[in-house]
């Protein structure tokens, strides 16, 4: 049973023993699209980055790592199982924030929706409610409780997306643009609440200033790994090509 951890880690989080994602020549075909051709990866690091152009895929490697997707040839493991088994063989071992909001929200109200993370534990519905609602408190948002989801706006159901996995507490999270529609708060308590969970993160984002400082950052483009070491370098080779890019789109403009 998953056992949630709100309270802030001092140290950073220790690595896991043997790498607890592991892709193999994974091939991966999206309808007509082939994303991924023979993709080998270890992942280990308690803090990961994935950047990358639009189409780069990101959100394609998410989908496979939380079993939604499923490659057409090689491995995805993670924790040792087959990634698209997870879900019904330890459930609540991985957590996935989608890039869009309306993917992952079930429920009408904020409450029900942070107590389905609770489910994998066995919890009864009415306790998960009142421990959501003690979440929301805690977060300062005891009046989000009973809010309809549909009348929040992008960044609040974002938000709440956030607050969903935190209370469930998975082992692994993967974040896909959490910040995308964040305003400058709610980044800045997001960027802290990454940086203070326990557990393995992986966030896929286009603001570079929030993985720059990770220990590991990947760059994706077009399906395969472009570069992958720490932030900083990562991120600033990936900016100099953007920059090249933009500068030879502009001279063929004029
Ligand atoms: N449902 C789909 N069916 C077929 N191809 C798809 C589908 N969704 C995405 N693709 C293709 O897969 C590739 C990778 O897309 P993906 O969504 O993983 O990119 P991404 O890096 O997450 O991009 P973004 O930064 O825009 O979120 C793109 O070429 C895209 O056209
Ligand atoms: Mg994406």
């Amino acid at each position: 049973m998953p056992t949630p951890n709100h309270t802030p880690a001092v140290a950073s989080p220790a690595l896991p023993a043997a790498a607890s994602i592991q892709i193999r020549d994974a091939c991966l075909q999206r309808g007509a699209n082939t994303i991924f051709s023979d993709l080998t990866l270890e992942l280990s690091e308690p803090r990961i980055g994935l950047i990358g152009d639009n189409g780069a895929g990101k959100s394609s490697l998410f989908r496979m790592l939380c079993g939604l997707d499923a490659p057409q040839r090689g491995s995805v493991t993670v924790h040792g199982l087959e990634a698209r088994t997870v879900s019904s063989k330890r459930p609540g071992l991985v957590g996935m924030m989608f890039q869009n909001p309306d993917e992952q929200i079930i429920f009408p109200t904020v409450a029900e929706e942070l107590a389905l993370g609770l489910s994998p534990s066995g919890m009864p519905r009415r306790q998960a409610i009142n421990q959501a609602r003690a979440f929301l408190a805690s977060r300062k948002l005891a009046d989000w409780s009973e809010r309809a989801i549909g009348a929040l706006s992008q960044g609040q159901r974002q938000h709440v997306c956030w607050l969903a996995l935190m209370i469930a507490s998975p082992a692994l999270l993967l974040l896909d643009e959490p910040f995308a529609s964040l305003d400058q708060p709610g980044q800045a308590l997001l960027a802290m609440d990454i940086a203070q969970a326990s557990q393995q993160v992986i966030v896929s984002t286009h603001l570079l200033e929030h993985v720059r400082h990770f220990e590991r950052v990947i760059w994706l483009d077009r399906g395969q790994v472009r570069a992958d070491g720490p932030g900083e370098a990562v991120c600033a080779a990936y900016q100099a090509d953007v920059a090249a890019r933009i500068a030879a789109q502009a001279l063929s403009y004029q």
